[in-house]
Formats: structure tokens, sequence, C-alpha cells
């Protein structure tokens, strides 16, 4: 089967692609699929802004589309900045600028355990829709660590490992990332519907 993927993030892509690859998904970007449109996240919920963005990449294509939407939850801060990770601050900010910021909200603040959260859509020409979700958790470090992924990974710290997401990987991250977790749902909500099969 033939999807696109709908999201810029070319870090994202590279993660989603690798998993998808093996399910026997041939996955193409908007771009290639000659689209390029950018859907606003008005969801309160993961799931909700994941099947925005899938339905509006499948309806503009006319092929299968799978977004995921994704983002960092925090305990002490009543899950913030969840489903919006990537606004965190403001329009100004960059990754570094986000990742600082949230530090400095949680100077002082004893607990800090956290998860990183995914949620992926594909929705189907037909009207159907396959929905996966996935988590990771972990612990906001103290300080930054590792030049590795992308977004708040340099302070996303696994107390199993003894490193930060960005101290991994790109393997070993997708063995036990919130986004790998959710592709791993994914696999088995495809291997069990219809799509799975006979397309
Ligand atoms: P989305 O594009 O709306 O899903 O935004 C997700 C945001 O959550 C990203 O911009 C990052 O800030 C954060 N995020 C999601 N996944 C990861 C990850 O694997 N590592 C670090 N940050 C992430």
């Amino acid at each position: 089967m033939r999807a696109v993927l709908a999201s810029h993030n070319q870090k994202k892509i590279a993660e989603l692609q690798t998993i998808l690859g093996e399910l026997g998904v041939e996955v193409i970007s908007q771009r290639e699929a000659g689209v390029d449109i950018e859907v606003e996240e008005t969801g309160t919920t993961f799931e909700a802004n994941a099947r925005l963005k899938a339905r509006a990449v499948m309806e503009a294509t006319g092929l299968p589309a799978i977004a995921d939407d994704s983002g960092l939850s925090v305990d002490a801060l009543d899950g913030a900045p969840g489903v919006y990770s990537a606004r965190y601050g403001g329009e100004g900010l960059d990754d570094t600028g986000r990742w600082q910021l949230l530090l400095e909200h949680m100077q002082g603040v004893e607990d800090r355990a956290c998860r990183f959260v995914c949620v992926i859509c594909c929705a189907f020409p037909d009207g159907g829709e396959l929905m996966a979700r996935g988590e990771c958790p972990g612990v906001l470090a103290q300080a930054p660590q590792g030049d590795g992924g992308f977004g708040y990974d340099p302070i996303f710290y696994l107390p199993q490992l003894g490193k930060t997401m960005a101290q991994l990987t790109p393997q070993e991250k997708n063995s036990l990332s919130h986004r790998g977790n959710a592709l791993r749902d994914f696999q088995k909500e495809w291997e069990r519907s219809p799509y799975g099969t006979d397309q």
C-alpha cells in the first residue's frame, strides 16, 4: 500500500518511515504527493489533532494518509505542555528555547515524572480509520545532555539507561520511544484490519 505522511518534520518522517517500511507500507511525503497543506491543530487531544491532519491530507491527495500528533506531558504541570508542545512559549522559540523555558518552569520542582505521548492516525479514502497510541515514561533532567534526536530529547532522561533521549542512536530511540511504541500498536491494528490484508 502507498500512503502519504502528513508531516513536514523531516526527523519525524524519517522515524516513521523506518518502521512503516517494515510493514510493507510505501510512504511518500506530502511534497511527493503534490500537496502542500499545513493543517491547523485545533484539537485538545492528541487523537483529535492526528485525525484532523490525516483526514485533511487524505482528502487533498485521495490516498491513505498517516499523521502523528505527539508531545511531552509533565505530571507536575498537569500534563502540560501536552498537545501544545510544539508551540510552548509562543511562536518566537525554537526547540532549545522551549526546553530551556520548561526547565525554568520546573526549577525547584521535585516531582519530575513525565512522558512522551504519540498518537498515529491513518485515514483511508473509503472513510475508514486506524488509530494507535504509544507512550514512553521518563524523568525531566536538571540540565540537557546529548545532541541527537529533536525537540525535548536533550532533557528527557531515561533512568533505566542513565541517558537522555538525545544520547540514543536512532535505533535505540525507536526501540523504546512513544513513536516506536505507537507504531508497534499501529502494526497490530493494521494487521487486524481489512487494510493490512488486501491492499
Ligand atoms: P506535533 O508536530 O504537533 O506532533 O508536535 C510535537 C512536538 O512535541 C514537537 O515539536 C516536539 O517539541 C515534541 N516532541 C514530539 N516527539 C518528540 C520526540 O521524539 N522527541 C522530542 N520532542 C518530541
